[in-house]
């Protein structure tokens, strides 16, 4: 058998289990409600085998976009049997069963997924094919983001961002004295902190802080991700890390936020190759230098999920750590109102209240509350164009109400339940 047969045999396997799948989700819910349950049972069928569709041509987004609505449904067919208390035990382990089968397989989509995003941006930061050598600095130079393009109102001040309030009078101290005031700040004076590490897990604001407080400070930000400094071929990453150093120079007063950080400085010393060993010397060296030239005036914010792994000989340089940890209930309750106030336009019904949905989000993330407000809107909005009525001036989209958000809080918490499990078997 060639590779194509391997794969026309392995298509058609994977389309025979899933039809069974959906046979006995069919069978079962036939006999549960009939009619509603059926129509239901249609959609997941559908979904997942258009799931595999995708898969089959790794468009993995989608695919796992897919499996998480037809887990969502799938889940609320499960909630309310248990709910109405109408299924034997055995009829509702069945529809249990499926669910894991389908985690199993969005499982398997995220991680394929992951993988493709971390290729592509291997493809994006590839080596110099023979190319001009100011390609790094031409590279650096899109990092940069003015202090004019930060006085934009999309972009959130400190005083906006909810939560956090320790972290922002923190950031503020580290750095407001010495670039008002460079003047009090001689190399002979105690140094100022030029380094600060926000550490916490994702979602929650490390990004906009730093952001807002360049906009504050009214400097220019320079947005480093360490996957924009490696490179695939040898000794490219050394060259891009100075590129992105000199633009910094160039443009200052800068603050250089420096996410992933633990890509570069992690304290795992036996896996570490000769490259990441030198990328990690030239930016300790070139941390010191800004130390010692204060006039130059670049400040870095460094920000990690996973502090635990970074090298000692990196953390006793920073001067400051800042945790920025999970929203409060109060806070989930001020970023719902922070959705809603960029979204004056939407109409949402009374029920819909940022306390109520603060109150359904918990253990979420900022990014989440994000998240999960842009989908309830674009959904309802989707379908309002996809009708006739779009073509009215006179109508408008229906309300936004509780269910539709309800809705979309459950597919964010199934995609976040299978992130962390997919981490845990990493
Ligand atoms: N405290 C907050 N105040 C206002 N908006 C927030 C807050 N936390 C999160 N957000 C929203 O969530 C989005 C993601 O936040 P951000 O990018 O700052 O997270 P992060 O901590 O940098 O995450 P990661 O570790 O994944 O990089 C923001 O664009 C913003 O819309
Ligand atoms: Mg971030």
């Amino acid at each position: 058998m060639d590779k194509r047969d391997h794969h026309r045999v392995y298509k058609k396997e994977k389309t025979l289990r899933i039809n069974s799948h959906n046979h006995k989700i069919k069978s079962i819910t036939h006999k549960m409600a009939p009619n509603e349950n059926y129509e239901v049972a249609e959609r997941i069928e559908s979904l997942v085998t258009q799931s595999m569709v995708f898969e089959d041509n790794e468009d993995f987004d989608q695919a796992f976009n897919n499996m998480v609505t037809a887990i969502e449904m799938i889940d609320s067919i499960i909630i309310s049997a248990e709910k109405n208390n109408i299924y034997p035990e055995s009829e509702l382990n069945k529809f249990k069963n499926r669910k894991r089968e389908y985690m199993d397989y969005a499982r398997t989509l995220k991680r394929k997924q992951d993988e493709r995003s971390r290729q592509s941006q291997t493809i994006r930061t590839g080596g110099d094919k023979g190319g001009k050598s100011n390609k790094f600095k031409s590279k650096a130079e899109q990092l940069l983001v003015s202090k004019e393009s930060l006085e934009s109102p999309y972009t959130l001040s400190l005083d906006e961002i909810v939560g956090h309030n320790q972290a922002k009078r923190d950031v503020k101290l580290a750095f407001e004295g010495p670039i008002k005031r460079p003047d009090l700040y001689g190399p002979k004076s105690t140094t100022p902190p030029n380094s600060i590490l926000l550490y916490g897990p994702p979602g929650n604001g490390k990004t906009v802080l730093a952001k807002a407080l360049s906009k504050d400070l009214d400097v220019n930000f320079m947005h480093v991700r360490i996957s924009d400094i490696h490179g695939s071929l040898l000794g490219d990453s050394e060259k891009q890390l100075a590129a992105i150093f000199e633009v910094a120079r160039e443009n200052y007063p800068t603050i250089m936020f420096i996410d992933e950080i633990d890509g570069i400085m992690s304290a795992r010393s036996d896996h570490t190759s000769e490259v990441e060993r030198r990328t990690k010397n030239v930016f300790l060296s070139e941390m010191e230098g800004f130390n010692k030239d204060p006039s130059k005036q670049v400040y870095f914010i460094f920000a990690t999920n996973n502090q635990k792994s970074l090298d000692i000989a990196f953390m006793s340089r920073i001067k400051k750590k800042i945790e920025v940890g999970d929203p409060s209930d109060k806070d989930r309750e001020d970023l719902f109102k922070l959705e809603f106030n960029r979204r004056s336009e939407v109409k949402f019904d009374k029920k819909v209240s940022p306390e109520t949905l603060g109150k359904l989000t918990t253990g979420m993330s900022g990014r989440d509350i994000n998240t999960i407000t842009e989908n309830t809107v674009n959904e309802v909005y989707n379908d309002f164009m996809d009708s006739k009525d779009a073509e009215n001036l006179n109508k408008q989209p229906r309300k936004i109400v509780l269910k539709d958000f309800e809705k979309q809080i459950r597919k964010v918490q199934i995609a976040n339940e299978i992130n962390n499990s997919s981490n845990e078997v990493i």
